[in-house]
């Protein structure tokens, strides 16, 4: 495997050993813009320590993460390497205990998706994509189902820090739900890209999201033969928020852009 993509995964299991050790208490806990969106102490010990890892790895490479320092994707970002991270996607999960959060490592090149590492420490998968060259679980081929939208479970992220996005959420949700075989949440964006391409879901869908929720989860998503575009099937921008719907192979041959959201209906 490219000795660049192993690096970077070597890094992201240390991260995740951080994550799975970690004990902490309310008052590392703090409240960020937005509805019950929270920070903890550790989403920002994860992220200095993914930098200081990574810049040895890279040095060219600029950086833009979820938590503090730079945030924003700049103009001079579209030239060389950048690297995307979320430190704990699933920080919701992470502070509940409900023990399904990643870490998600995102290397863009010329303002592009090229390399993703999403790891699971409390499975023990790290999923890994370099563009052209596939996906895989721990060194091992991936791929995403061939099986229709009626033989497939769904998966949607619920926007949860926006509730103004709610009402048209649930009713995607309902339309999905009826077509599909039943739904499922898992409460990180990156981990359900990483379901869809390892062959275990065919869709999932949310009206919003931060680049570094989607950055590496979608070059593995493409590399197991998925797709993602926005909600309205149109292709994915890379310089900031948008929403998403990623399907897998078998999904992408039907008709499946939501038709509550069509102007005409069918
Ligand atoms: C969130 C998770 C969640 C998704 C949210 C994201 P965070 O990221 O990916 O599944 O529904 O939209 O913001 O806050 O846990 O890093
Ligand atoms: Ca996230």
């Amino acid at each position: 495997m490219d000795k660049l993509l192993e690096q970077i995964t070597d890094v992201a299991r240390e991260a995740g050993a951080i994550m799975t050790s970690a004990s902490f208490d309310e008052d590392q806990i703090h409240q960020k813009e937005g509805h019950a969106n929270f920070v903890t102490d550790y989403d920002s010990r994860i992220q200095n320590f993914l930098i200081e890892k990574l810049h040895e790895i890279l040095p060219e490479a600029e950086f833009l993460g979820e938590e503090e320092g730079r945030t924003e994707f700049e103009e001079k970002f579209r030239k060389g390497y950048l690297f995307v991270l979320d430190p704990i996607d699933g920080t919701t999960n992470f502070i509940v205990g409900y023990r399904q959060s990643v870490v998600s490592i995102g290397l863009f090149k010329d303002g592009r998706p090229y390399i993703g590492v999403v790891c699971n420490p409390y499975e023990d998968e790290c999923y890994q994509a370099k563009l052209g060259e596939g996906a895989y679980c721990n060194g091992q081929p991936i791929h995403s189902s061939d099986s229709p939208l009626e033989r497939s479970v769904i998966q949607a992220g619920s926007a949860p820090y926006n509730k103004e996005l709610h009402p048209e959420t649930f009713r995607i949700l309902a339309e999905y739900a009826d077509r599909a075989m039943d739904y499922r949440r898992s409460g990180s964006a990156a981990l359900d890209l990483c379901t869809i391409a390892a062959g275990r879901a065919g869709l999932y869908f949310e009206l919003t999201l931060g680049l570094w929720d989607f950055a590496a989860g979608v070059v593995i998503l493409t590399e197991a033969g998925g797709q993602a575009t926005d909600i309205d099937g149109q292709p994915l921008t890379y310089d900031g928020r948008t929403s998403i719907l990623a399907v897998s192979a078998g999904v992408a041959k039907e008709d499946y852009l939501p038709v509550c959201r069509r102007k005409t209906p069918m």
